[in-house]
């Protein structure tokens, strides 16, 4: 039998926490399925090579049938060259006394000469999925300095939040995960994101009947949108394999796409950050959450959806934050 050309997956902050938990099962087929071999690239600053050498002497002891080598650099210009998925993991966290902007101008210091390097040495297929925060104004950094890159290249992590609102509606409705479809993140990965149940059901009746419109509209919402909060508070320390979960999910589904409908009602969608083109309002140019399905290696917004006055507000309310950062940014000369 013919091996599969290998897919080139370029991981930055391989030496972190998030990298750890990712690498293992991206070697062993879980983001990329049982028949695509994969290359690693793993990107770190010096000071985080030791612990990235470490990970991939392990990745070698794990003598994965599907991983075709490991590669380190301290280079963007390396680390991406021929990157068929850029999974951009390292940023800089926000320290003691930092303003918004410090953070953002740090992070620009890393995206924008990430998105570069993307520009000139990925693969014309390359698609970017951000997880380092602020990630959505860090991938609309790296976007806008990735050249021809086609936009809807570089995505941002919401997946991670639209898991936490299935896991905590589920918990709520004491049904299985998997009585559970329509659920929406709208806008930016932050406190202001918003987890919608207005089109979401639970074994197939409005999941709002369930739960009340009082729970659904309001604790629901605070308990999803600082669930990172949450679990910094009892674990000190953001979250590691969670996040290493939804990155793989959010590109395997993006590569080999959604779910097809089951019972003849519509497909199941998804929740990722994604290069908005105005639909429901969201001025253009953005990478906000929407409701997505993946198909042919492409994410589609489903569109159509009512959206009540409530939900208005709360998208518009997320949506000015990421226009504010957008802003930011573009005064710091970062994009
Ligand atoms: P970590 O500190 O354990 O690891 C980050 C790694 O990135 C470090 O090894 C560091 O050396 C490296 N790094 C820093 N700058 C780099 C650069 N320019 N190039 C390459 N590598 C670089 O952090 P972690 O726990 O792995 O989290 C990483 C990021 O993910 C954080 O920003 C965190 O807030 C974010 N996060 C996002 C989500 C999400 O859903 N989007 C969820 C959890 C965490
Ligand atoms: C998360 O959602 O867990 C991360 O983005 C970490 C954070 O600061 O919330």
């Amino acid at each position: 039998m013919t091996r599969n050309t290998p897919t080139t997956i370029t991981l930055t902050g391989a030496g972190g926490q998030i990298g750890y938990a990712a690498l293992f099962r991206i070697a062993a087929g879980d983001m990329l399925g049982p028949d695509r071999p994969v290359r690693l690239r793993l990107l770190e600053i010096p000071q985080g090579m030791k612990s990235a050498e470490g990970a991939a002497m392990e990745l070698a002891d794990c003598a994965f049938p599907l991983l075709e080598g490991v590669e380190l650099s301290d280079d963007p210009n390396v680390a991406f060259d021929g990157a068929n998925v850029a999974l951009l993991v390292g940023s800089r966290p926000r320290g003691p006394g930092m303003e918004r902007g410090d953070l953002l101008a740090a992070n620009g210091a890393i995206f924008g000469p990430q998105g570069r390097a993307i520009g000139v040495h990925a693969a014309d297929d390359v698609r970017v999925a951000v997880v380092g925060n602020p990630a959505n104004t860090n991938a609309l950094i790296a976007q806008r300095n990735a050249g021809d890159v086609p936009a809807e290249r570089f995505t941002a992590l919401t997946r991670l939040d639209h898991n936490r609102a299935v896991g905590l509606l589920a918990a709520q409705a004491s049904r299985p995960v998997t009585a559970i479809e329509g659920i929406t993140i709208w806008g930016n990965h932050s406190a202001t994101q918003y987890p919608d149940l207005s089109h979401a059901t639970i074994d197939g009746a409005p999941a709002i009947d369930v739960v009340g419109a009082e729970w659904g509209r309001g604790p629901y919402i605070e308990r999803v949108a600082k669930r990172g909060a949450e679990i910094i508070e009892v674990r000190d320390g953001s979250s590691v394999a969670s996040a290493a979960n939804a990155a793989i999910e959010h590109v395997r589904d993006w590569v080999l796409g959604t779910p097809a409908a089951r019972d003849g009602g519509p497909a199941p969608w998804t929740s990722a950050a994604i290069h908005s083109r105005g639909e429901y309002g969201v001025p253009e140019g953005l990478i906000s959450s929407f409701p997505v399905r993946s198909a042919g290696g492409e994410w589609q917004i489903v569109e159509g959806l009512s959206v009540d006055e409530f939900s208005r507000g709360r998208i518009d309310a997320s949506v000015a934050e990421l226009v504010a950062e957008r802003e930011a940014v573009e005064e710091l000369g970062l994009v």
